[in-house]
């Protein structure tokens, strides 16, 4: 099949080089050119593991990059993966999306053939006329129902981790394919048909509004489920108890489930943050305040003024040397997004503290928001003169860091992510447990 997707950025590259790796023939359009030309140079414009590799293999081949729309109009189907910028009131700014889905529909003006135009992006579900509207004056037509029209509209949500986004394209839980016409979602059955015959995911057919829903609840659950867990964390902590032996057992309910239980500093990324506020924005423009969204966003915001609390019942804060371990929003990424570690490294700073940080891949990208900060090569050489040492992402190289902790004149380490066992002689404090 032949398919367009326009955006190369995380999700855009990472459904361009994972549709032509299951045989499409797929064209990348970006208005970047060094973008284009490193997708056709067969290197990703995006760090994400596996992805180099998919482009390497493809680009050439099933894979091409262009920067213009005009010699596109032969695909049949054509994925947006534009971004959506978040504005200061957390609602989603949809103008570039929206100048993106008019150029294809004017490329799409002068061809004959049936088009599906997918919205890949993450777009609450108000919004989504508009992006059909701005399709429908580059094609200077109405789009297509089930009885009339030419170019059909559709809204194909993504569920990929960061980190892992390309297994997790290549192994999906389920495919949400919203249309309002029969024909788009025999077009969408057909693009994904590879993984429906290797894997059997649940497909959910439905219209564009509530696929684009389905995303928008799936990451607010999950968020809030975070929350809550460090809500009860929070309670067990000032009760003296463990979360984590808690959240073990609750998590053995299967209504429950045990994944997304791990309390601590909380969430963080470009999708927890954003589609959360984007959400509790849309709702609230509708006429709702959602209270329980609300509240998980106001905990997440809490928890690093906990850690940093936590640590001043141990040392005087100010004049101190803290090390900081650990700046990307989860391990495996250099993905500093909504870093728990900002609001940490900013309330260190409001409270004089002279900062060491260190990553095992994340510091270039924080140095570029914090240049004044000093940052160290190792873990050893981070806390090697710090009067106290915060744990702030679970990076697995920091469970070994005993030795290392001893060195430290009097070890404190105040520990947001359950990441290390505490050793003999060191002061160990968990922020939920
Ligand atoms: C998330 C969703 O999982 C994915 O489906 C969606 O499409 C994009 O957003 P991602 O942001 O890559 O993916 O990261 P994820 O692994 O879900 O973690 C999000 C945040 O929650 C991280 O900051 C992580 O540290 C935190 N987290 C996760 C917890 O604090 N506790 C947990 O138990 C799990």
């Amino acid at each position: 099949m032949k398919i367009n997707v326009v955006g190369s950025g995380y999700v855009g590259t990472t459904l361009a080089a994972s549709l032509a790796e299951l045989g499409h023939e797929v064209t990348a359009i970006d208005i970047d050119e060094d973008v284009v030309d490193a997708l056709n140079a067969g290197t990703s414009p995006v760090h994400e593991p596996g992805l180099d590799d998919l482009v390497a293999a493809n680009a050439g081949t099933t894979l091409t990059a262009t920067t213009s729309y005009d010699s596109v109009s032969d695909a049949t189907v054509t994925f947006l993966a534009i971004q959506t910028p978040s504005r200061e009131d957390g609602s989603i700014d949809t103008a570039p999306l929206e100048a993106a889905a008019e150029m294809m529909g004017e490329a799409l003006a002068d061809t004959n053939d049936r088009h599906l135009v997918v919205v890949k992006s993450t777009v609450v579900p108000p919004a989504l006329p508009d992006i059909a509207k701005a399709i429908e004056t580059g094609l200077g037509e109405p789009l297509a129902t089930d009885t009339d029209g030419r170019v059909a509209f559709g809204m194909n949500p993504e569920f990929l981790r960061e980190g892992t986004a390309v297994t997790d394209f290549m192994h999906p839980d389920k495919l949400v394919f919203g249309a309002d016409t029969e024909w788009a979602i025999n077009q969408l059955q057909e693009v994904f048909h590879p993984l429906l015959n290797q894997h059997e995911p649940a497909v959910i057919t439905t219209d564009p509004a509530t696929a684009s829903m389905i995303k928008y609840a799936n990451n607010a659950f999950l968020a809030a489920k975070i929350s809550l867990i460090n809500d009860l964390g929070n309670i067990c902590k000032e009760f003296g108890l463990d979360a984590y032996e808690i959240a073990d057992a609750i998590g053995l309910d299967d209504r429950i489930g045990e994944q997304f239980l791990r309390s601590g500093l909380g969430w963080g990324g470009s999708c927890f943050p954003k589609d959360t506020n984007a959400l509790i924005a849309a709702a609230k423009a509708a006429g709702y305040t959602p209270a329980v969204l609300k509240a998980a966003v106001e905990v997440n915001n809490h928890q690093p003024e906990r850690l940093l609390a936590l640590l001043e019942r141990h040392v005087e804060v100010e004049g101190s040397r803290i090390a900081i371990l650990g700046l990307a929003f989860k391990p495996g990424t250099d993905d500093i997004r909504n870093s728990r570690a900002i609001p940490v490294i900013e309330g260190l700073h409001e409270r004089n503290a002279n900062v060491v940080a260190f990553d095992p891949v994340a510091t270039d990208n924080m140095r570029k928001q914090f240049p004044g900060l000093e940052y160290a090569d190792s873990a050893a050489a981070a806390i090697e003169r710090a009067d106290a040492a915060l744990i702030v992402t679970d990076w697995n190289e920091f469970e070994s860091l005993g030795e290392e902790f001893r060195q430290m004149d009097s070890p404190i380490v105040i520990d947001g992510r359950n990441g290390i066992t505490p050793t003999s002689g060191m002061t160990y404090e968990g922020l939920t447990w």
